[in-house]
């Protein structure tokens, strides 16, 4: 199943990409999570993506397509995978076009998570994340079941990312917003384009996505 799970920064793309590799069995692929290991790591392209991802800019096409056609030519990718946050620009999805069909592969569905963009400040600014293992919460929205403790590794040091500051914060909404909608469109006239209600509690955004997954198999 080679599919994208799109939306604006907070409609709970990571959220759901965590169920849906875990129940379908397929590599998580979030140019957002390489950038920021890449960041973490110190690598000349970590260095490059920072000074974007600071302001809450977009990576240029040059680099995020690169990342993207290295990543999809591993192994671990030939039966399936799930892209999040990629691609984010007409120009990378026609790269993802390219690479897709190099590698003499196709796209079967793309999952829209559709919010009204009002909500996502206040999901971003409680976000906070398991240092850990990298699960995701919310302070309000979603916390770990006990208090401090991660439920899915026990881990007990969290972290806010940086770029969750409300000043980059609105920025990333801006510019998302502008992208979106082509992205959208282009998905749409090719008619694999699926969009949830992004909206509703994290458990049936989930019974939506996993309802039209199961239908594609
Ligand atoms: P990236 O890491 O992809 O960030 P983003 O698109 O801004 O999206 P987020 O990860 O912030 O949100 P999400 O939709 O995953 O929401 P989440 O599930 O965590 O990209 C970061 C940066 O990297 C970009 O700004 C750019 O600089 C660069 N970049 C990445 N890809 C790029 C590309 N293709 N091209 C160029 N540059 C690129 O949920 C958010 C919060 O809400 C959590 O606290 C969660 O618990 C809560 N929540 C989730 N769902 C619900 C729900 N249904 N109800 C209530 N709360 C919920
Ligand atoms: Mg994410």
């Amino acid at each position: 199943m080679n599919t994208i799970i799109v939306g604006l920064p907070g409609a709970g793309k990571g959220t759901q990409a965590e169920r849906i590799v875990s129940t379908f069995n397929i590599p998580h692929i979030s140019t957002g999570d390489m950038f920021r290991n890449a960041i973490k790591n110190e690598t000349p392209m970590g260095l490059e993506a920072k000074s974007y991802m600071d302001r809450g800019d977009l990576v240029p096409d040059s680099v995020t397509n690169g990342v993207v056609k290295e990543r999809l030519a591993q192994d671990d990718t030939k039966n399936g995978f799930l892209l999040d946050g990629y691609p984010r620009t007409i120009e990378q999805a026609d790269a993802l076009e390219n690479i897709l069909s190099e590698l003499g592969r196709s796209l079967d569905t793309v999952i829209n998570v559709d919010v009204d963009p009002s909500i996502l400040m206040e999901r971003l600014t409680g976000r906070f994340i398991c240092r850990n293992c990298g699960a995701t919460y919310h302070k309000i929205f979603n916390p770990p079941t006990v208090e401090g403790v991660c439920d899915n590794c026990g881990g007990t040091d969290f972290y806010q990312r940086e770029d969750d500051k409300p000043e980059t914060v609105k920025n990333r909404i801006e510019v998302n917003l502008k992208q979106s909608a082509p992205i959208i469109d282009f998905y749409r006239e090719k008619g694999i384009l699926n969009t949830v209600d992004g909206g509703q509690d994290i458990d049936d955004v989930f019974k939506n996505i996993e309802s039209i997954l199961n239908n594609m198999k």
